[in-house]
């Protein structure tokens, strides 16, 4: 193997520019020429290809974001984009690839491999923690970080004006960025879509907290199947509207995606996107290369992809226990 690319894809994450970095660091240091792929597969379709260099990478380790860009490509998921896609691979003679990015990223990259031969490696690149095969997910330690500082600002002006808030934090489909915030910031609840929530209980629940605190907060994952922090704001409100003076909603949004990555992330990606290289370079592909207890693992995407990492029930348990 001679020439290997990189690229992003799907929702961006803090950290991913740490993985590019180490991705284009160690093939230089293993002499094969890297290649650039701007916009995910929508770029490598269009041929948005580019050499890259170890000063292509300098300065970029502690920026969110990527500066190879990302996007979500509906060409890449027909047969015809994927043939445009490896023509371009082909006409540089790029032999393989490393992809960082979700479980959509993975998906189009497990097909494509199939199709065409080209190996391919994954780097777990998304915030919301839900990639199975390793323990952390790269952007997922800054977002939940983020997130926190929020919650302990929110709290302060919650407690000055006996309010209960509802915070809505990132996790389409994945409670863990709400139960890891939920559990530093001292939630009285936290509500995710792994598990159903009972709203007579929280609402009872609320009704005896009051007899010890004034003002409450309550994460709400994005994907709760009660609806959105919005929404059950409003049931909860007209079932206990006398007892508390006021409900608010803050729904954080992008912010968690953005910002300066933690240590945690930058290491933790540091380790993928050597890993991806040296494990393109040992053979192996159609996997990711994740950190699981301490050490890099190379997990099939067909398990990244199928089967859930599913979040700790006694985590949701601790935040129960703790809340009174
Ligand atoms: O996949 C990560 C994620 O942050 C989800 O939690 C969220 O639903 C989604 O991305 C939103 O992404 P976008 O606004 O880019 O479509």
């Amino acid at each position: 193997m001679k020439k290997i690319a990189v690229l992003t894809s799907g929702g961006d994450a803090p950290g991913m520019n740490a993985c590019i970095r180490a991705v284009v660091r160690t093939a230089i240091f293993k002499d094969l020429e890297i290649f650039g792929i701007s916009y995910g597969y929508d770029g490598m379709i269009k041929g948005s290809i580019k050499r890259m260099h170890s000063h292509s990478v300098s300065n970029i380790i502690q920026r969110g974001g990527t500066i190879l860009k990302s996007a979500r490509s509906e060409e890449f998921r027909t047969k015809e984009g994927r043939l445009k896609a490896y023509q371009q691979l082909k006409q540089l003679e790029i032999e393989g690839l490393v992809v960082i990015g979700g479980d959509g990223t993975f998906t189009g990259a497990k097909i494509f491999f199939e199709e065409f031969g080209i190996p391919v490696i994954g780097c777990p690149g998304t915030i919301d923690n839900d990639i199975y095969g390793t323990d952390f997910t790269i952007g997922f330690d800054t977002a939940v970080n983020t997130a926190l500082e929020a919650i302990d600002k929110i709290r302060d002006t919650a407690a000055a004006h006996d309010r209960i808030f509802f915070v809505e934090v990132m996790g389409r489909d994945s409670g863990y960025i709400a139960v890891e915030c939920g559990i530093g910031g001292g939630a009285e609840f936290v509500m995710v879509p792994e598990t159903r929530t009972d709203i007579k209980k929280v609402v009872k629940s609320l009704k005896n907290l009051r007899k010890s605190k004034s003002s409450s907060i309550i994460v709400v994952a994005e994907g709760d199947d009660e609806g959105s922090a919005d929404q059950i704001m409003n049931t909860v409100k007209s079932k206990i509207q006398d007892e508390f003076k006021e409900f608010k909603v803050t729904t954080l949004g992008h912010i968690q995606r953005g910002g300066n990555p933690t240590a945690r992330d930058r290491v933790l990606a540091s380790r993928c996107g050597m890993a991806a290289v040296e494990g393109l370079m040992a053979g192996e592909s159609n996997c990711m290369a994740g950190v699981m207890s301490g050490n890099v693992v190379y997990t099939p995407f067909d398990d990244c992809i199928s089967k859930t990492k599913a979040i700790h029930q006694d985590h949701l348990k601790l935040i129960e226990i703790l809340s009174i």
